[in-house]
């Protein structure tokens, strides 16, 4: 099972809408996903019907039981999802409380890392969702990826947050020893605006990232999809927005990722 981690240190960047999205198109291709919403906010539990206020059976008993020393079967928490072969667990709000009092217990960083193993038969990719803050929830999914994929608006802000990744991706480097390979994603491009085309062309200047050479562009059928709780991918797979999350797939999927992979290795 490959684990992808979407994460971005800033909300409303198109997160949720790219693990919804890539989740749609990989089981079009017949793989068996399984999508894990680690942001307290609950917007992927939610896109599939699911209520975030309700804490049991989601991914908050992995962590109170990994808090208090107790047992937890994660191959019991995947549920369905109107897509056929895509699984979830769910988040809970009450994954905020916990991160609170719980985040510095000992081996906490480390709850999916140790669990995921577990359900490796069972799916070929998992695609973890991220809430925007940099904590223990955050942490637990880098440490147990083997890729992080990166959302970053095409907006005047999103540079200062492309420094805040470096920073995070350069302490988790040196915390794990482990260098992650990372994809940056620019996302609701929007050819019109200056700031949309200032800030791609100031992202293809950056020498020490990981760029996707394409965009997903703002696409309200990307709303749309998400209003009806269907990933965009599987609903209308020839809308431009779908199209190039499908695009950003086959990135991922053919041998760039390796190459990502090669080079971070190197570096
Ligand atoms: N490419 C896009 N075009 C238009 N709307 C988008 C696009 N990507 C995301 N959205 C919308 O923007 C909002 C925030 O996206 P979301 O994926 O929830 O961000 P995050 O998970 O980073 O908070 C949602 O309403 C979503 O439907
Ligand atoms: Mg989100």
């Amino acid at each position: 099972m490959k684990i992808w981690t979407v994460m971005a240190q800033k909300g409303g960047v198109g997160k949720t809408t790219t693990v919804v999205n890539l989740a749609g198109a990989l089981t079009a291709q017949g793989a068996r996903v399984l999508a894990i919403d680690l942001d307290p906010h609950g917007s992927l539990t939610s896109y599939f019907g699911y209520d975030p206020e309700q804490d049991a059976g989601s991914v908050h008993d992995l962590f109170a039981a990994a808090a208090t020393n107790e047992p937890c079967d994660i191959t019991k928490q995947p549920r369905r999802t109107v897509v056929d072969k895509l699984e979830m667990i769910t988040s809970a709000t009450a994954l905020v409380s916990l991160e609170r009092r719980c985040g510095l217990v000992k081996g906490m960083g480390r709850v999916l890392t140790r669990q995921l193993p577990k359900l490796a038969e069972r799916y070929d990719y998992c695609l973890i969702d991220c809430p925007p803050t940099l904590g223990m929830l955050v942490i637990n999914a880098l440490a147990a990826c083997d890729l992080l994929v990166v959302p970053m608006q095409c907006e005047d802000l999103a540079l200062k947050s492309l420094d805040r990744l470096m920073r995070t991706l350069e302490l988790f480097g040196n915390s794990s020893g482990r260098r992650l390979p990372h994809l940056i994603v620019p996302t609701m491009f929007d050819k019109r605006t200056r700031a949309s085309r200032d800030t791609l062309l100031s992202l293809r200047c950056r020498q020490d990232i990981n760029l996707w050479p394409e965009v997903i562009p703002v696409d309200t059928q990307l709303r749309e999809a998400a209003r009806l709780g269907v990933p965009l991918t599987r609903w209308q797979p020839e809308a431009r927005g779908a199209e190039a999350y499908g695009r950003l797939l086959d990135t991922l999927l053919n041998n760039r990722t390796r190459q990502l992979r090669l080079a971070e290795g190197a570096a």
